[in-house]
């Protein structure tokens, strides 16, 4: 894995203005702002090689962009999966130091709307522009966050997308691609950004562990992978406030410092809700609730993931799981602690004797 440049000159500012007065992060920050920036910008891949994961993708990419035939874009997946900084990188490798000439980057806190698009995009797309000696003449521009364009605006730019092919590419970002209307995905071509498998999550942050110096068990490191989902944003935010709370990282200090329960407090607490009587159940788990500042939601959420892997008839788990969809939905609403969590007893009482009769 490539290294990533800190020798930061001062006189360059990290924010640059675009065409039409955006800012986009693309250089280095001044040795003075290094400490103090967020991990997931200090480390924010830099080049098209240090994005980690998405092999195919990237390389695709990386081609297009080297012949000079880079089509329309539309990257989408869930966030913290790189499809910010991919395209930063392409920006970069396409027109150096001079990319503020030739990229226009709107995101979801512009406004988009239908105004937008027929001026400010116009504008921009239909104005001649000079290389300064990059590779490509042709402009680009970045509608981070698009799936939060109106319709109305999406529509619009339909036109715009083809009328200036010539000299301007558009990237289209987004999580949620079916919010992207079918003849805007019909101009770009698609690029899917999955959750980043453990061992990408695990390699990138080894990388961040061996720069900053920290010492971080192997178990510890597990917790990241486990609490990161695949969002390497998440993974080094966790990191980072880990790192800030305790100077020795094993996976107590990770999961004290998010706030999640150990798997070995699911796992007694399931021991609870499949041995002990409904009382003693309910009480028990409010103490340990109480003493370790757990969130009942987070509780719920890792005990519907622990009863996939324990062994019980298929009827009982699949009303066990459904009744706790309801209690994690009617949480999301903000109803009451206690009844959920008697709600959460009550499901794994029926879960119980459901298994008795199935037993006899
Ligand atoms: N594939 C990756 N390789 C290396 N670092 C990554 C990768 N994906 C995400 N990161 C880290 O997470 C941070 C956020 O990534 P990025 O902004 O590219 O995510 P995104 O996919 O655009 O997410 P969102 O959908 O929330 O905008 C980056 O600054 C980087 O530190
Ligand atoms: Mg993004």
């Amino acid at each position: 894995m490539s290294s990533y440049p800190m020798e930061i000159d001062d006189s360059s500012s990290p924010e640059k203005t675009t065409a039409k007065g955006k800012t986009l992060i693309l250089e280095d920050p001044p040795s003075g702002q290094v400490k103090a920036t967020p991990w997931v910008e200090k480390y924010r891949p830099q080049s098209l090689a240090d994005v980690a994961a998405h092999r195919d993708i990237v390389d695709t990419i990386d081609r297009l962009t080297n012949e000079n035939k880079l089509p329309h874009l539309l990257l989408y997946g869930p966030p913290g999966t790189g499809k910010t900084s991919t395209i930063l990188a392409v920006a970069r490798k396409l027109y150096g130091t001079h990319y503020h000439n030739m990229i226009l980057e709107l995101n979801a806190s512009d406004d988009r709307g239908i105004d937008v698009v027929r001026q400010q995009i116009q504008d921009f797309a239909s104005t001649q522009s000079f290389s300064f000696g990059a590779k490509s003449l042709v402009k680009l521009v970045l509608l981070d966050e698009a799936d939060a364009m109106t319709k109305d605006a999406q529509f619009a730019l339909r036109r715009v997308i083809e009328k200036y092919t010539k000299s301007t590419r558009f990237a289209l970002i987004c999580n949620h691609v079916n919010k992207i209307i079918p003849a805007l995905q019909s101009r770009c071509t698609r690029f899917r950004f999955a959750p980043l498998n453990a061992t990408h999550v695990k390699e990138r942050l080894q990388h961040v562990i061996k720069a900053e110096g920290l010492d971080v068990s192997d178990s510890g490191l597990e917790a990241f992978v486990r609490l990161s989902n695949g969002d390497m944003r998440k993974a080094l935010n966790i990191l980072q406030s880990t790192h800030m709370a305790s100077q020795t990282i094993t996976e107590e200090a990770v999961y004290l410092c998010t706030g999640n329960p150990m798997p070995k407090d699911i796992e007694q607490i399931c021991f609870w809700l499949l041995n002990e009587p409904f009382a003693a159940s309910f009480r028990y788990i409010s103490e340990i609730k109480m003493k370790k500042g757990l969130a009942l939601v987070d509780i719920v959420r890792e005990v519907t993931m622990f009863i996939f892997n324990i062994k019980m008839p298929s009827d009982a788990r699949v009303q066990l799981i459904n009744d706790l969809a309801d209690i994690e939905y009617r949480l999301s609403f903000g109803c009451n602690d206690k009844l959920q969590l008697g709600a959460l007893v009550t499901g794994f009482s029926h879960a119980r004797c459901s298994m008795v009769a199935a037993a006899k």
